[in-house]
């Protein structure tokens, strides 16, 4: 099913227009990079405080509320752009090992933030100032940091990998 969605995808007018121009697939990757860079970056930040290794000066609070809207604008166009890169050569990339992977370690980053999001920050009243941040916190930011890191390894991978 999934071959016959990426066939499918395959065979649509847009994706025939990506790989018929000599423009549209680098300028997705690039926007698609640029995107990427914010994430990461974003991410980074809130992470780091987590750890408890920077920003102590300011609020979990008040960082994760001027901060991750950036990251939801930037992940946003890193899909969108992905998908215009995934639809040119959607039956390879299905197929891809590295593309496997990362597709697999976004599902675990986005876990992660949910058992976050939803368990260990109902107790951010009590670790919100200071450096003492209780150990899921600072799991969920070391895993965090470890996966997006891995995930921008394993999609650099994919350009090396790729058969068209
Ligand atoms: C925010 C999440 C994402 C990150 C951090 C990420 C990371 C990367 C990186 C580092 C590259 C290599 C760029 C280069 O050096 O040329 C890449 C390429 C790519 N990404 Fe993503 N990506 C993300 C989301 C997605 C999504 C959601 C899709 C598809 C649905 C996707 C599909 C692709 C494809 C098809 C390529 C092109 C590989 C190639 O042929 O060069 N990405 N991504």
């Amino acid at each position: 099913m999934i071959q016959d969605f990426c066939q499918w995808l395959y065979d649509t007018a847009f994706a025939e227009m990506i790989r018929a121009s000599g423009y549209a697939f680098p300028w997705f990757e690039s926007v698609h990079v640029l995107a990427i860079t914010l994430v990461l970056g974003s991410i980074a930040v809130v992470d780091l405080r987590l750890l408890g290794v920077a920003s102590l000066g300011r609020p979990v609070k008040q960082l994760i509320r001027e901060v991750l809207p950036i990251t939801w604008v930037a992940f946003a166009v890193a899909v969108c752009t992905g998908g215009a890169l995934f639809a040119s050569n959607a039956v390879e990339y299905s197929r891809n090992f590295p593309f496997q992977m990362k597709m697999l370690l976004m599902l675990l980053a986005g876990i992660n933030m949910l058992v976050f999001h939803f368990v260990t920050y109902r107790s951010v009243a009590q670790w919100n100032e200071g450096p003492a941040i209780p150990l899921p916190a600072r799991l969920a930011g070391g895993l965090s940091i470890a996966m997006w890191v891995a995930i921008v390894a394993f999609g650099r991978w994919i350009g090396f990998t790729i058969g068209f």
